[in-house]
């Protein structure tokens, strides 16, 4: 979490520097703060709790003159959202600033003792330490040097970082390092950038350059960037990153958050990621990899995510088992990295999930598998990100940029490339000839049309919002693969609109939570259909004989559905059930955000969440 952002060049810095904050806004949004060092070497900076916004405001009326400078935004791990716990942080002489993505685990132990040796702390974070242990290090030996202080402050560290840092008396220096959080670097005409991710860069530069683990780089205003290892060593520079679309893919056009423009952009997302996929041979996997061989002998998949993707995973799973006949284990990161080893022989295959590429539980859970010796294969949206980079192979979804931190259009874009590898296990273990799985791919081509026609029925989603008026909670069910799309329903509402959502297997309401129900409960029942739609309108009618309000999610002509419905989001046909997850989401993403404006959120950015959980 957090964002951070650093710029030294010929430019006036806060302007850069705000703007790209703005941007990583998605990160975190409980504080933000800027520093600037001006030319005759004087600190100043603002920093406030609240969002960029207020930041901006304060800003312009302060004197921030200074050509180089950092910024953070700031999702709390350690210390309350208050002015004094945003960064950046200050050192004693106030001379050096420090910003800070991460969490620092034995920050307790060095605040004790640097308060022992005299220094003075202003808040309660854990980043504080860094601002003065650099400062030790100035003292002493690396006078003179920021990116030896750094490299010496950072020796004493535990956890994970990605710092940016300046010093009043070295103007025009800005030194940068990471261990387990993201950080990007880029080099231009106008002088040096570095970002928490490339989205800030993209209105500056179309090529930037990731940091490995505890390298650390010099960034001057001529735009150099020297790249040092732990030991102070030089080291080459890694492979640059193509920043593949234009700023402007981050941006509003038009729309009145990114969640709307997000779940409108699904249909074309879908496309891209379709693209070429069918060859002579069936499906074009080349991120895969593994020879067919290799994966006609996959026994055993194992898929590792976290909230929404995870529930891709879920989708996965059936359609992995339906299609080629391998069982499917589906593990949270966050519990699967503190359970015992799972069974690994050479024949497993590891999917990692994550649209970030930078989710820290899923990235620790990736490792293990790969320590274990399983091939891991990663289904990722960012470019570049840490999950690509450490896996055998990487299939990018091709969403563009997602800023809302509610998922949508990576969450389908995620599971159509689930499908693609499904159907590629299927047709390397001949379980389907060319001409099936040629069937089952025309199947998926449907499905940009089929959700352009969801996305022309929204007002049916505002309808139904109006029925969680005055509601403190809600219950999702649905069936087989429709319960996966129950989960992703609920979560989506929760997270956006403060609402309490659960979700079950429609089928196991009646070993619980059915004793929640009573008159006018709203209840989303997710029922296309399928093989188990039968099943579901029973669990639909034992809701309504308890006074339950419900909502369906059913197939267009559900007479009976609609008959027993307070309000039915209606899906097209589709040929394959299994598909109509992608589809049938799209209306839960809609009536979530019609529930949660109603109630007056921002759907873009809610409460206590950041996109991008880089902290355990
Ligand atoms: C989705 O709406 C969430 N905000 C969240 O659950 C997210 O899906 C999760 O943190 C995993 O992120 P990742 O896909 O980037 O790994
Ligand atoms: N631990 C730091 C803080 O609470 C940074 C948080 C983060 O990067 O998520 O300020």
């Amino acid at each position: 979490m957090c964002g951070v952002v650093g710029y030294t060049g010929i430019k006036q810095a806060s302007a850069w520097l705000l703007d790209g904050l703005q941007t990583l806004e998605y990160r975190g949004y409980d504080s933000a703060g800027i520093q600037v060092v001006s030319p005759s070497g004087n600190l100043h900076g603002v920093k406030c709790a609240g969002r960029v916004t207020t930041l901006r405001e304060r800003a312009s009326v302060a004197n921030l003159n200074g050509t180089c400078g950092i910024g953070h935004t700031r999702w709390a791990t350690h210390g309350a959202p208050t002015d004094r716990n945003a960064h950046p942080h200050l050192d004693c002489s106030g001379r050096i600033a420090v910003v800070h993505n991460g969490i620092i685990e034995n920050f307790q132990e060095l605040r004790r003792e640097l308060m022992i040796a005299g220094h003075e702390f202003r808040s309660e974070t854990d980043s504080e330490v860094i601002a003065h242990l650099v400062e030790e290090a100035w003292a002493g030996p690396a006078r003179g040097d920021v990116a030896r202080a750094v490299r010496n402050a950072t020796d004493r560290l535990e956890g994970s970082w990605a710092l940016a840092v300046v010093c009043a008396d070295l103007p025009g220096t800005l030194v940068c390092t990471r261990n387990g959080s993201p950080l990007v670097v880029a080099s231009t005409d106008d002088g040096a950038y570095a970002a928490s991710d490339i989205m800030p860069l993209a209105s500056v530069t179309s090529h930037v350059l990731q940091l490995q683990d505890r390298d650390v780089a010099t960034l001057s205003p001529d735009g150099s960037i020297e790249i040092c290892d732990r030991d102070g060593r030089p080291v080459a520079h890694p492979p640059s990153i193509d920043i593949d679309w234009d700023a402007s893919a981050a941006r509003l056009g038009g729309y009145s958050d990114f969640m709307a423009k997000e779940i409108s952009e699904q249909p074309e997302a879908i496309e891209r990621l379709l693209a070429g996929r069918l060859g002579k041979h069936g499906i074009e996997l080349d991120e895969l990899s593994l020879t067919r061989e290799e994966l006609s002998a996959i026994d055993r998949v194992v898929i590792i995510a976290c909230g929404t993707s995870y529930h891709v995973g879920l989708t996965a799973k059936v359609a992995i088992e339906r299609w080629a006949r391998v069982p499917v284990q589906v593990e949270y990161a966050s519990e699967f990295n503190y359970n015992e080893d799972v069974l690994v022989t050479e024949h497993t295959m590891c999917v990692v999930i994550t649209q970030s590429g930078e989710t820290a539980d899923t990235l620790t859970a990736a490792r293990r598998m790969r320590g274990m010796g399983c091939n891991v294969f990663a289904i990722t949206n960012v470019l570049g990100s840490t999950a690509a980079r450490e896996s055998d192979g990487t299939l990018y979804i091709q969403a563009g940029p997602e800023v809302a931190v509610a998922s949508t259009k990576a969450y389908t874009a995620q599971m159509v490339a689930a499908f693609l590898l499904a159907l590629r296990l299927a047709l390397a273990k001949g379980l389907m000839s060319p001409a099936e799985v040629e069937k089952h791919f025309h199947g998926l081509e449907l499905l940009p049309g089929l959700m352009r026609e969801v996305l022309s029925r929204r007002w049916q989603d505002k309808q139904a919002a109006r029925l969680f008026r005055g509601k403190v909670s809600s219950l999702f069910l649905g069936r087989n693969v429709s319960s996966a799309t129950a989960y992703e329903g609920a979560l989506k509402l929760k997270e956006i609109s403060y609402l309490h959502a659960e979700a079950h297997p429609a089928g196991e309401m009646k070993h619980g939570p059915i004793a929640l129900l009573e008159p006018g409960f709203p209840v989303v029942a997710v029922v296309p259909a399928d093989h188990v739609r039968d099943k579901t309108v029973s669990n639909i009618m034992e809701c309504i004989a308890r006074g339950a309000t419900v909502v369906g999610v059913a197939t267009d002509g559900d007479e009976q559905v609609a008959k027993l419905c307070q309000e039915v989001l209606w899906v097209p046909a589709c040929p394959d059930p299994l598909l109509v997850p992608a589809i049938a989401v799209i209306h839960l993403q809609l009536l979530a955000r019609y529930v949660a404006r109603d109630r007056g959120f921002d759907v873009d950015k809610p409460r206590n969440l950041a996109k991008s959980v880089t902290v355990e």
